[in-house]
């Protein structure tokens, strides 16, 4: 808890650039939790580096994602947005932490076997524990709460089993958080393959619409989303594609499948197609144009960034201090 509140820790990498996906399924959301939660939303470049990246574009990258949590309409004076980075405490809580996470529970994890198989010539022990250090980022601030996709859910489940195996040898260190199963964000799947999540990562360029695509090139890209021979505007599971532009069509005018598929009723996939991507061009253009006039005030970002950081440390050190103690570190001389 922090002034009442209870505490949210939440992250995206720095990697790629973000979708309509991440868009709707989790940043416009964020922002709605803000005045229930005492709010962290961190830039997790550590972890980013578990894959080899480019040093310029890595922190263009991520000074771009903190800009657009920004943009989205997170208030940097109510949420804490900060590089994970700038908080040393993360990388010292993951050391102690991994001194009591077993091999078997990292080498079950889902995502570090896929990841392992696409970058099968840098299988590197970052990779390995990168579920610790996910630990430590929600652990340090003592979050309630993390809201996070399905694909993260086993992270989370470890990170649930660190902290009440710390608490039952330590004492009550941790909060135990909870996954956030409130209001959930849509679920927006891929243009060009409507059975695979919409991805960052994707290499096919027209599978995502991407938060700085302009208006003409998201309409050319809905025009092209593969659908089905079915000819009829129906959420349905025999429909995957349809189903995917209801949904967006949904989430972004805020109207329910139902009245998406009366609204089109009797109408041909290209209204539709053409409906959606301006629905969508409309949701993502005053994000775009605060985000280009965020990027022209450097002071401004530079001083969000610089205060942030600092409370962030100062949340982060008040746990690291008191797990330092308990695990048996000396006490420091002021
Ligand atoms: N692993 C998360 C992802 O790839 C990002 C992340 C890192 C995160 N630390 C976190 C998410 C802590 C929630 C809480 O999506």
């Amino acid at each position: 808890m922090i002034d009442g509140k209870k505490v949210l820790f939440s992250g995206m990498q720095s990697t790629g650039s973000l979708t309509l996906g991440n868009y709707l399924g989790a940043l416009k959301n964020w922002v709605t939790l803000s005045d229930d939660y005492e709010c962290f939303y961190s830039v997790v470049d550590m972890h980013s580096i578990t894959v080899r990246q480019d040093p310029a574009e890595l922190r263009k990258k991520a000074r771009n994602l903190l800009t657009l949590y920004i943009a989205a309409g997170l208030d940097p004076k109510k949420n804490c947005i900060y590089y994970q980075s700038h908080v040393s405490g993360h990388a010292e809580l993951a050391w102690i932490l991994n001194c009591f996470t077993y091999m078997g529970e990292l080498n079950r994890m889902t995502q570090f076997k896929d990841k392992s198989a696409k970058h099968a010539d840098n299988i590197n022990a970052g990779l390995f524990t990168y579920p610790v250090l996910m630990a430590a980022d929600i652990l340090l601030y003592q979050a309630d709460v993390v809201p996070v996709g399905k694909d993260q859910l086993q992270h989370l489940e470890l990170t649930r089993d660190l902290a009440q195996r710390f608490n039952s040898i330590y004492g009550d260190v941790f909060v135990v958080p909870e996954p956030y199963l409130g209001k959930s964000g849509a679920k927006i799947m891929s243009l060009q393959d409507p059975t695979k999540k919409m991805s960052k990562s994707d290499e096919n360029p027209n599978a995502s619409i991407y938060l700085t695509d302009d208006t003409d090139t998201i309409i050319r890209k809905f025009k092209r989303a593969v659908t089905d021979s079915e000819a009829r505007i129906k959420y349905c599971p025999e429909q995957p594609g349809i189903s995917n532009l209801i949904e967006i069509y949904s989430a972004c005018s805020g109207k329910s499948f139902a009245e998406v598929e009366a609204e089109f009723e009797g109408k041909g996939y290209g209204d539709f197609k053409l409906a959606v991507g301006e629905t969508v061009a409309d949701t993502l253009k005053p994000v775009q144009t605060r985000f280009d006039e965020l990027c022209k005030d450097k002071a401004y970002i530079d001083g969000i960034i610089k205060e942030n950081a600092e409370k962030a440390n100062y949340y982060a050190t008040k746990t690291l201090r008191k797990v330092q103690k308990k695990v048996g570190f000396p006490e420091r001389i002021r």
